[in-house]
């Protein structure tokens, strides 16, 4: 009897072994992102393209200075707070460049792809229901007649619309007013008509552009003397940083440059924080040395993440 129970047991454990070992795997893939893109999805080209931003630059400086604090805000997950940050989600996640997500698919939270319940108990208990409410994603970039908040600067509606959502569904702090208005600035200059027609590839250049932007963003908001606005930007840029940083996880001389820039920047949002003389000097010292960690990254970048024949390996 015990004979033939035998192998059953074993037979039994392996299974439940292998299937703690999927799980631990699929608990952890090599990129964030991936595990809020639905499993039907090609997710290495989802990781490894983007669809391309709509935006129309305006012409006067303070216009431009509102719209790059919006662009950077918009894909910080600091500026969502709570289980939100936590998770890595911002605002790009769910409209990413500006736009829709038909692959996105986040466990609890979504219907099908390409839906979320932003109501849900999971990130506010402010707004939480119940109820499973899943509502397709809009894509921001779309014609805008077809979208149901008022986006003219008069009403006010868009800065009343995404303060909501950050504070009561996302239950994050009230982001700085400047920050509000710039990412209802970045939600107006988003146009159809500016569309590229291809999607693209998603570079390391990008993602550095990304954080060079934020950083430009915060030391102008520095200038202003708007440190926690300063703040939010300088957190962006660390989280664009924390992007690069995973797909670099097997290159540990371009991770070791990361760490150090990433390093300047904790430094200059300390000494914002504390009122110290120095954050602008941190911050234009950053700017200094950003040309040799993109060259850093450039050399590294066939081996990293980045490509997505290195992508696709690492996640079978
Ligand atoms: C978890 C996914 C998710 C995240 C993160 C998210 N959104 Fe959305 N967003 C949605 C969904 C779903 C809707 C549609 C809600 C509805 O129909 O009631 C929406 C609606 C909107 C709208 C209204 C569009 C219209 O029809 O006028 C705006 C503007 C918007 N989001 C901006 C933002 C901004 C800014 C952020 C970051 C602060 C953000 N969203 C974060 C999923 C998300």
């Amino acid at each position: 009897m015990d004979r033939h129970r035998r192998p059953t047991v074993l037979i039994v454990t392996a299974t439940l072994l292998c299937g703690a070992l999927l799980m631990a795997a699929s608990a952890a893939p090599p990129l964030r992102e991936l595990r809020w893109t639905s499993r039907a999805a090609d997710g290495v080209r989802q990781m490894t393209r983007r669809p391309g931003e709509c935006l129309v630059r305006p012409s006067e400086q303070d216009g431009a200075l509102s719209l790059e604090i919006g662009r950077a805000a918009f894909r910080s997950p600091l500026v969502l707070g709570g289980a939100a940050a936590r998770a890595g989600l911002s605002c790009d996640t769910c409209h990413r460049d500006g736009r829709g997500n038909s692959e996105f698919q986040f466990p609890g939270l979504s219907g099908g792809p390409g839906m979320a319940d932003v109501t849900s108990f999971h990130f506010s208990p402010h707004r939480g229901d119940l109820l499973d409410d899943p509502r397709p994603i809009p894509d921001l970039s779309g014609p805008k007649a077809l979208l149901k908040i008022a986006q003219s600067p008069e009403s006010g509606d868009l800065e009343r619309f995404i303060t909501g959502l950050v504070v009561e569904e996302f239950d994050g702090q009230p982001p700085p007013d400047r920050v509000i208005r710039g990412l209802a600035d970045y939600v107006r200059a988003l146009d159809p008509a500016a569309c590229p027609t291809k999607d693209a590839l998603i570079t390391a250049g990008d993602v550095l552009d990304d954080a060079d932007r934020a950083v430009a963003a915060a030391s102008r908001a520095l200038a202003l003397k708007d440190g926690p606005s300063a703040l939010v930007m300088i957190g962006s840029a660390r989280s664009a940083l924390g992007r690069l940083d995973e797909r670099y996880t097997a290159l540990p001389v371009s991770r070791q440059a990361l760490s150090e820039a990433d390093r300047q920047l904790l430094g200059a949002s300390e000494a914002v924080r504390t009122g110290g003389p120095d954050g602008a000097a941190r911050l234009a010292s950053w700017q200094a040395e950003e040309p040799r960690l993109r060259a850093r990254l450039k050399r590294d970048e066939g081996r990293s993440l980045f490509n997505p024949t290195v992508l696709s390996a690492a996640v079978q």
